[in-house]
């Protein structure tokens, strides 16, 4: 891993942050830490593998409350969109940034352009996009200073919301788990519960409705709730996420927060299947092996909501959108071969899509060292 810094000192870090960035990092290729007196930026650029390809991955703005919360961050989630990618089939490695502050008062065109003229220093080994807190609007400033950019604005040639296909891969990867569960990928009459309708989780609802699926929701924000309501009145609403998993279910969808699959939830979840978009749903090692125990076909997190990473990686051809639905829609193959792979290998679906995507990695990616363009 080479580390590069843009300042000779930082001065709320801790004096042995370097060495933890090694330790912490141990897989990680490279950790650029920015920063931009005049606008405050203060980003960390980090790059997992490129062993398939130059790193995508969202940029993440938020209010860390510690240089180290938003390094453990940035390492997690890079680390992340190396397996993402490698599972989906695409020729990208694993990368991720965020930018330390609270977008509200902090974003600035400014900085936006600051953050991109270091994006474009890393010469294309690092494409960036949007994530919690950055939006197309915001990758379309990004992109004046850099060519390194995707999930700019449909009017920039960009591929715009990324949640429409992360729905419908999700929408895809719960058909393949249903058949693993009940023999047939029909949902004409499950009950399927979703917790968070925000931009990903509300689409979901129109694909499952579509299907025939009696759908019931929650969400903490009585907006989320009034829109779905709106567009679809048949929709039941469950009082809270805890009363949603404990009723009785066909499906769970967790489409809000990360950590949603805790051994409590396990213990009450009635659930023959568990798929949906939220990122790192299992709350810790150890509640995949639970949830398989009980009989649950977990289809994971990562393999079903590759949907908008495939959305934007389209915008590196020029964005087509029925090319990438195409693509979005394979995700129902993939589920299927990591569901296969399980039951052959006798071992939990989180497993064996790490199996899946670190044979890719290993055996399709590079061999002379890092990505150079
Ligand atoms: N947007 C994408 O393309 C994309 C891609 C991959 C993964 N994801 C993941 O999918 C999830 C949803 O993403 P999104 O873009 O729809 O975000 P979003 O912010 O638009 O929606 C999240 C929704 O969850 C609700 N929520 C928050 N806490 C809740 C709780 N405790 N109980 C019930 N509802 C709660 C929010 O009110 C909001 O409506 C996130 O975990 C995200 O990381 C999104």
């Amino acid at each position: 891993m080479s580390v590069t810094s843009s300042v000779t000192s930082v001065t709320s870090s801790p004096p042995s942050l370097p060495a933890d960035v090694f330790e912490l990092g141990a897989e990680h290729e490279q950790v650029v830490f920015c920063q931009d007196a005049a606008t405050g930026l203060r980003a960390i650029v980090a790059i997992h593998s490129t062993a398939l390809g130059p790193a995508l991955g969202g940029t993440r703005f938020h209010p860390y409350a510690t240089t180290a919360d938003a390094l453990a961050d940035v390492l997690d989630l890079s680390r992340g969109m190396s397996y993402k990618a490698a599972l989906g089939g695409l020729d990208l490695g694993g990368g991720k940034a965020v930018i330390i502050g609270d977008p509200a008062t902090l974003k600035s065109e400014a900085l936006l352009r600051a953050y991109g003229r270091f994006v474009e220093s890393l010469s294309g080994r690092y494409l960036t996009a949007c994530d919690v807190g950055t939006y197309s609007e915001d990758m379309d400033h990004v992109a004046r200073e850099s060519r390194h950019v995707t999930g700019r604005t449909v009017a920039h040639g960009g591929a715009g919301d990324s949640s429409v296909l992360t729905a419908y891969g999700v929408f895809r990867g719960l058909l393949a788990a249903a058949e693993a569960a009940w023999g047939t990928d029909s949902l004409e009459g499950r009950v399927v519960g979703v917790s968070g309708v925000g931009k990903v989780g509300r689409h979901l609802v129109g694909h499952l409705v579509e299907a025939g699926a009696s759908v019931v929701v929650t969400d903490v924000s009585d907006q989320a709730l009034d829109r779905v309501r709106d567009e679809h009145a048949g929709v039941r609403v469950a009082e809270s996420t805890e009363a949603l998993v404990a009723s009785p279910l066909d499906v769970y969808a967790p489409c809000a927060l990360g950590h949603a699959l805790t051994d409590e939830v396990v213990e009450v979840l009635s659930a023959r299947v568990v798929c949906g978009a939220a990122n790192n749903q299992l709350a810790h090692p150890g509640v995949e092996k639970a949830l398989a125990d009980r009989g649950v076909v977990y289809a994971p997190d990562y393999c079903v909501n590759a949907g908008g990473l495939i959305q934007v990686a389209d915008e590196l051809e020029g964005f087509s959108f029925a090319r990438a639905q195409q693509r979005a829609a394979r995700i129902y193959d993939t589920t299927r071969a990591v569901l296969e792979l399980a039951a052959s290998d006798g071992v939990p679906p989180a497993t064996a899509a790490d199996r899946l995507a670190e044979r890719r990695m290993r055996e399709v990616g590079r061999l002379r060292g890092i990505w150079l363009g």
